[in-house]
């Protein structure tokens, strides 16, 4: 995945730095050469011995050896990417003032190279105006902060300011200099927004449905580098160049869907398909006339169950659950009786979450059991987050 390239791993002083082992194994596994260069304080944290062999090369750390200081500004030309990880709260500091006190803060300023840095503090420190002043700095000069994780820290509380995992950091790396992109060759398709079901030529049903999700999903796929195909509700459509069929009614949705359903790879179902339809729509306009009006509804197809069972071997099948109350047991329920890989809680118990909003809080219900809740985000973020989870589901199906 990543031979050829040359990576430069800085770790600084955190409790985190015992991860930066795995993240080398992985790094060196997927075919990149690495270096490891060190703050003097990191050495307290993991061994040096320990990087040297499994990089296959010298650990760089003292400023006062000769040789070593000499290397500082080739070290930052050699690299193909620099990943400080962890990034110490001190670190971070140092290089947002542009001191140079280390050798792994002069390679910092002598690299020509993308800059990657996963920060690890306590949530306090992570939390304190000067780290975010500093963050922001840093961002502002071009690197690219990795957000961090929420759970068990090293002071013993529990909070915000874990360093990612490895397994995540390796697939910035790989986004930021794989030369590809996780989804490549894979194709998607995606239903977004409402569907509008005619009562007569001038009325229909519908719901408060704008497709925002959808079409946020549909870029971060494109973004991964899969083939997205959109299959859109009435006014919606995508200011990118991604391919979209609209429609109208549920039932054209599911002609549509089911149509294109054998060539796909993975099958979203973000839409809001209407349940149920006018058993005799009009051709002609309905007239006023009786006080009461009563029209009759039948089902509509339910477009997720069909592709459930027909659903061919290794292709990913999601929905979405839009939910007001019980929705942990629905989504539960929807992912067996659809057969689905995975379902997406949405509940409108979450403020600031649904129809219209640009943010989205969602859990995920996965079919090997595994239920991931996510922060409340912009719908761009849970997308991403969707691209991340079917990546996941690809490589365990494979
Ligand atoms: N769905 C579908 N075809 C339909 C209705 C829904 O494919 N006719 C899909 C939606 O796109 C979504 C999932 O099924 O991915 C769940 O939709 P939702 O409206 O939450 O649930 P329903 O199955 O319609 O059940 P209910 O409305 O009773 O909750």
């Amino acid at each position: 995945m990543l031979e050829g390239k040359k990576i430069l791993l800085g770790i600084t002083a955190s409790i985190a730095a015992y991860k930066s082992i795995l993240l080398l194994r992985l790094l060196v596994k997927s075919g990149a050469e690495v270096k490891v260069i060190m703050t003097p304080g990191a050495k307290d944290f993991v061994s040096p011995l320990v990087l040297a062999t499994l990089s296959g090369n010298e650990v760089v750390i003292d400023i006062q050896n000769d040789n070593q200081w000499a290397n500082h500004v080739m070290l930052g030309r050699w690299a193909d990417i620099f990943v400080i990880a962890p990034l110490s709260c001190n670190t971070l500091a140092k290089m947002a003032s542009g001191l140079c006190d280390n050798l792994l803060l002069a390679v910092y300023l002598s690299a020509t190279c993308p800059v990657i840095a996963a920060p690890a503090m306590d949530e306090d420190m992570w939390r304190h105006a000067t780290t975010k002043r500093n963050l922001t700095l840093l961002q502002k000069d071009g690197i690219d902060i990795l957000p961090v994780n929420k759970g068990e820290l090293g002071s013993g509380l529990t909070g915000e300011g874990r360093m990612q995992e490895p397994e995540q950091i390796m697939k910035k790396i790989i986004q930021i200099i794989g030369g590809f992109k996780l989804l490549s060759g894979k194709k998607v398709l995606i239903t977004a927004g409402p569907t509008h079901e005619h009562i007569d030529p001038v009325r229909f049903i519908s719901n408060h449905s704008t497709g925002k999700m959808g079409l946020a999903l549909a870029e971060q796929f494109n973004n991964a580098g899969a083939e997205v195909l959109v299959i859109a509700g009435p006014g919606v459509s995508s200011s990118l160049n991604i391919s979209t069929i609209n429609v109208l009614s549920a039932e054209q949705m599911y002609n549509e869907v089911m149509s294109k359903a054998s060539e796909q790879d993975v099958i979203i179902m973000a839409a809001a398909v209407a349940d149920y339809t006018f058993l005799h729509p009009g051709n002609k306009k309905i007239k006023k006339k009786d006080s009461s009006l009563t029209l009759e509804l039948t089902k509509t197809k339910d477009i997720l169950k069909a592709l459930g069972t027909s659903k061919k071997k290794g292709q990913l099948l999601i929905g979405f659950a839009l939910e007001t109350n019980n929705g942990e047991a629905n989504a539960k329920e929807k992912l067996k009786s659809k057969n689905a890989d995975c379902i997406i809680l949405n509940s409108l118990e979450d403020t600031s979450s649904g129809f219209g909003y640009d943010t989205n809080k969602i859990t995920a219900f996965l079919k090997n059991g595994t239920i991931v809740p996510f922060e409340l985000k912009s719908k761009m973020e849970v997308a991403n987050d969707i691209v991340n989870l079917t990546i996941e589901m690809i490589n365990e199906k494979n």
